[in-house]
């Protein structure tokens, strides 16, 4: 049987996404797929992220997933400055209660957010995602990160924590979020007005968590959840992020630019899935990808173009910055990013490479990052578009594709009504939810 693909769609709620060209793109606010106009503040606005859902919901993806951070960035330069100008994941309002608002407007779709492990307390995070997945009615989903940025530990007065020790506390984090969830045994809420009996307290436990990072009485005071808690995802790169995604994860949100880069992570997790029991199916790989899509392959390139070159280069050092929590402001532009040796770079310095393998210089990876943070463009008609996603998929073997749009709203609205239904006459796409949660969604074949 040929492998279906898994959709997601990528969002922040902010103006740029993974795009730091979007905010600017000539569409964006000016939508012209025939949904009506939207303002240029659209994006802080719950109407156009309902309007997404429900594009989304008739695309049939497994979910929408919003990234978040709790920062402004001054790592380039040692200002605010860069970030502010270019948009730089600046501004990023909070997700969360977006997905209250989307939950109200869809049936079926998965709705999934980042949360940090890190400056919040698990009995916090197991209530407010028991209570998402009950007004979701079981669709709610929570990327677990770790969070790399010493701005967002010193906006909480902390210290950043090295990443094992992160991870570390993520893991007791998880346990103790996943020890309240069961505290509510399926049947314990009785609701007989007779005897009278609400709940019946045998059934309802305290916890009792007593670890090296967090202690916790319990019980949560919500009910369990129709997920029991949210499905778990989780993006991470380091040995430690692959041992806790391939652990606890129902879904990773991957960026890798290659095929064969992305299959050896692919392997790689779930190699480790198998040693620790569990199928491959039971966490699915998605991995970011930004189309391009035009009506002949010129066309598409055109829009690339347009796109590429909204990316002022200041925008892409101060987003690399950010991500590697490291000023390339002390860098020569035209240095070779593969000799570089600064233990920082080492987790971006291969992932950028010219066709031939030889090295980018620091500039030309900062402006492929701030064009698309490392997904792949997928670039040119509606069948060319599917044959790269086709060629990638089958390439690393699964499981599917965290899609991000070049502008908002339209992009989105042009894959869901032109790619999904190429894909599904080629057999590569779901044509019916089949379950309703989205852990249901996410174990689909
Ligand atoms: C694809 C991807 C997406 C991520 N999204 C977020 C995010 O939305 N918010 C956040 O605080 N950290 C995010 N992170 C950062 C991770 O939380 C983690 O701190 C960082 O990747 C360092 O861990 P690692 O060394 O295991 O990759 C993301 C990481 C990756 C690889």
């Amino acid at each position: 049987m040929t492998k279906k693909f898994h959709l997601a769609q990528f969002l922040t709620h902010g103006p740029t996404h993974h795009s730091h060209g979007m905010w600017r793109h000539p569409r964006t606010g000016r939508n012209e797929s025939g949904d009506g106009h939207w303002d240029e503040d659209a994006w802080s606005r719950p109407e156009l992220y309902q309007h997404i859902a429900q594009v989304c919901e008739r695309g049939l993806f497994d979910m929408v997933f919003f990234a978040d951070l709790n920062y402004i960035s001054d790592t380039f330069t040692g200002s605010l400055g860069p970030a502010l100008q270019y948009a730089v994941q600046a501004p990023e309002h909070d997700p969360i209660p977006l997905l209250s608002f989307m939950a109200a407007a869809t049936e079926r779709i998965g709705l999934a957010s980042t949360l940090s492990t890190s400056h919040h307390h698990p009995f916090h995070a197991a209530r407010l995602w028991a209570t998402l997945d009950h007004l979701t009615r079981g669709r709610a989903g929570w990327n677990v990160v770790t969070s790399l940025n010493h701005n967002q530990a010193d906006n909480y007065g902390e210290e950043r924590d090295p990443t094992e020790l992160r991870y570390e506390k993520a893991t007791e984090f998880l346990e103790v979020c996943r020890q309240l969830w069961d505290s509510w045994e399926p049947d314990a809420v009785v609701m007989d007005t007779e005897t009278p009996m609400f709940a019946d307290a045998s059934k309802v436990h305290r916890i009792d968590f007593d670890g090296t990072y967090y202690r916790s009485r319990g019980p949560l005071n919500v009910v369990r959840s129709p997920q029991n808690g949210p499905a778990i995802m989780q993006a991470g790169t380091s040995p430690s992020g692959i041992g806790f995604a391939a652990a606890q994860a129902d879904a990773i949100f991957a960026i890798q630019p290659r095929a064969e880069d992305a299959a050896a992570y692919f392997n790689q997790i779930k190699d480790r899935m198998a040693d620790l029991g569990r199928a491959p199916e039971e966490c699915r790989i998605l991995f970011g990808a930004q189309p391009v899509i035009g009506e002949s392959e010129a066309e598409a390139q055109e829009k690339q173009e347009e796109h590429n070159q909204l990316v002022p280069l200041e925008a892409g050092l101060a987003i690399l910055s950010a991500h590697l929590d490291f000023d390339l402001n002390t860098l020569p532009l035209d240095a070779p990013m593969l000799e570089r040796t600064e233990p920082e770079l080492q987790r971006m310095r291969t992932r950028y490479k010219h066709p031939d393998g030889s090295s980018m210089t620091v500039a030309e990876v900062a402006q492929r990052h701030g064009q698309s943070v490392g997904l792949p463009q997928f670039v040119g008609t509606v069948s060319s578009v599917a044959d790269q996603m086709e060629a990638f998929f089958d390439h690393v073997g699964g499981d599917g594709f965290m899609l991000s749009p070049i502008y908002s709203p339209g992009a989105i609205e042009e894959f869901v009504d032109l790619v999904v239904p190429e894909l599904q006459r080629r057999g590569r796409f779901r044509t019916e939810y089949e379950g309703t949660t989205q852990k249901d969604h996410l174990r689909q074949d």
